[in-house]
């Protein structure tokens, strides 16, 4: 669907960057508009700058940039025209013209409405008919109460290959679409046949409610343990999390992350709204992101099991990457919370709660793995791991506290444990540096990427700047563009720019940067938004830019009178080569 610049530009008005962007992180005020904790990826001091008065954003960490559009299409996984009918629709504006049917749209609607068929189908089956006496006996065999079941929307699928088909098929539904939705497949010889059989059903919902996908657990013979549906366009597992629906409107400022669908339904059950857990994978960083927007810390509760430790070991790190403090759950007595709150009940589950170690404890713990701690090589290969540990801690004072109890522990003394700290740390911080300069804002962004602007720093500098100037001012365009020929511009990127906002300029009469996103990735667009950020700090007026065209214009003169290239030095020739190269 193409939209009118009027309306675009009418939808941005009605759609400040800041308002919308302050539904997805908190927003600090900051001297040209505002700074936050960057949504699109994780990080713990805000690098992402939001310049209200220009409409746009620029994360110096991850180097993601745009207009509103841009952010919403990244911040809730939408196209193009998805992320304008999102807006427009928190605008409350109609559409331009009500081609509101696009086939994605389409399609993600009715696989919504199959899904919810499929669930109400599956619940039936497992509450009211007669094929679902076996899934009955399983949760009840399990200790779900009925009010659980219905809570959760719990079903089950029989043992027949057709009978979702023929129920899908009978409510009027495409094969198509019923494939589409995750729950059929085409067989060999193109016949469809249901793909959850014989199987107690725990649907997904999402946070508005949608039933999104589902998983279904075995309850006796051959294959996987569980199922999960394969990402569709209603679904992504890396992004979603299993009874969040209901998590999220816990007053606690803490969530519980289980293991799997029984945990938290049993840890549900035991009065605890506030639990979790991924769709048959790993936590994503996506998913500790979203959990950060619920939640200040987590408890973590795997199987006690190495694979269990591990996940949790990785879970801490994604967890604490996205600001969330993290604890991990110790059962004791039983396999897993499932199990401990069916022998103990829930109030002695919320007193292992209140108790679970924090990280540093558990990692610290996790040090000793596989050391003799009685031999002098077991203990100082210990003492290694644990300075590597302890100079993870962020605080100063908790990281002395640890080093006193580590050091008391074994028996050495604080000040050698200390040292081995600081050489640790002293590592740590030479990465932390180089992470610094990186977003030290003084047109560093591109020197990863692109070396032309190492090479040519100067005139990278001025470019940026003339760029930067003719964004602002764009009246002052013909006047530069007289002056400024593009083959003056040494950096092949900025040249590429510098000509897309200028046949931007002169066709369009509210020019915006964003009418640049046809032409470059959303990666450039990042580039550039960075190229207006960086300069945005310093004033570029009418004489800075004066200074940028004498430093471009003598850059082109000087190249001209070196053509023969014996005479060159290297970087001259370099730059010779590129202009050249350029020009055709
Ligand atoms: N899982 C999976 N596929 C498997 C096994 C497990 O996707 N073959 C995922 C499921 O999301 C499951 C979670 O991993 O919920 C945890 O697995 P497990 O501990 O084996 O299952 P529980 O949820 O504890 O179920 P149960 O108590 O019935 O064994
Ligand atoms: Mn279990």
């Amino acid at each position: 669907m193409q939209f009118t610049e009027d309306f675009i530009y009418t939808l941005k008005q009605n759609n400040p960057i800041e308002s919308v962007a302050s539904s997805y992180a908190s927003l600090k005020k900051q001297s040209r508009g505002f700074v936050c904790l960057c949504p699109f990826h994780s990080e713990k001091t805000p690098s992402c700058h939001i310049n209200a008065a220009e409409g746009y954003f620029h994360c110096f960490g991850c180097g993601a940039g745009g207009d509103v559009i841009t952010f919403v299409m990244k911040a809730e996984n939408l196209d193009y025209v998805e992320a304008v009918r999102f807006l427009a629709d928190r605008a409350g504006m109609a559409l331009p013209d009500d081609n509101k049917d696009t086939d994605f749209m389409r399609k993600k609607t009715v696989i919504l409405e199959i899904n919810r068929a499929a669930a109400r189908y599956f619940n039936r089956i497992l509450t009211k008919d007669k094929r679902g006496e076996k899934g009955r006996m399983y949760f009840s065999s399990r200790g779900l109460l009925p009010a659980t079941i219905i809570k959760y929307g719990l079903g089950y699928a029989d043992d027949d290959w057709h009978s979702l088909y023929d129920h899908l098929r009978s409510q009027g539904y495409a094969d198509e679409d019923i494939v589409s939705a995750n729950l059929c497949a085409v067989g060999r010889n193109g016949g469809i046949y249901d793909i959850f059989r014989d199987r107690v059903i725990f649907p997904i919902i999402d946070l508005r409610g949608n039933v999104i996908a589902f998983g279904g657990r075995i309850i006796d013979g051959s294959g996987p343990k569980y199922l999960n549906s394969s990402d569709t366009p209603v679904f992504k597992k890396s992004r979603n999390l299993f009874s969040l629906n209901f998590a999220k409107n816990s007053t606690e400022k803490r969530l519980i992350l289980a293991e799997g669908y029984m945990d938290v339904i049993a840890v549900n059950q035991g009065g605890f709204e506030n639990v979790v857990a991924t769709l048959g994978t790993a936590l994503t960083p996506e998913q500790a992101r979203i959990m950060a927007r619920y939640a200040e810390e987590v408890i973590i509760s795997y199987d006690s099991d190495s694979a269990g430790q591990n996940a949790a070991h990785r879970a801490i790190e994604l967890l604490s990457d996205a600001g969330l403090r993290t604890r991990i759950l110790k059962v004791t007595g039983a396999k897993d919370p499932d199990e401990f709150i069916k022998k103990y009940g829930s109030q002695r589950f919320g007193q292992l709660l209140d108790n679970s170690d924090g990280a540093v404890t558990f990692e610290l713990r996790r040090c000793t793995e596989g050391l003799d701690l009685d031999s002098d090589v077991g203990r100082v290969e210990y003492l290694k791991r644990c300075s590597l540990v302890l100079s993870q801690i962020r605080s100063p004072v908790e990281r002395d506290v640890y080093i006193s109890a580590v050091a008391k522990e074994q028996g050495i003394s604080r000040e050698a444990l200390s040292a081995q700290v600081a050489s640790a740390l002293k590592v740590k911080g030479r990465a932390a540096d180089s992470r610094e300069w990186l977003s030290i804002r003084t047109f560093s962004s591109m020197r990863k990427t692109d070396p032309d602007s190492v090479r040519f720093r100067r005139e990278y500098k001025a470019e940026c700047g003339v760029i930067s100037y003719i964004y602002r001012c764009p009246d002052k365009f013909e006047e530069i563009a007289a002056r400024l020929p593009e083959d003056y511009f040494v950096t092949a990127f900025n040249r590429r720019v510098y000509h897309c906002i200028a046949e931007n300029i002169r066709k369009s009469t509210n020019f915006d940067i964003m009418s640049l996103q046809s032409e470059f990735t959303a990666d450039e667009m990042g580039r550039i938004t960075a190229i207006l950020e960086e300069t945005g700090e310093i004033d570029i007026g009418a004489d800075a830019a004066e200074d940028y065209i004498a430093i471009l214009t003598a850059y082109h003169e000087e190249s001209r009178k070196k053509v023969r290239p014996a005479e060159m030095s290297d970087d001259e020739l370099r730059s010779f080569a590129i202009k050249m190269k350029n020009r055709k």
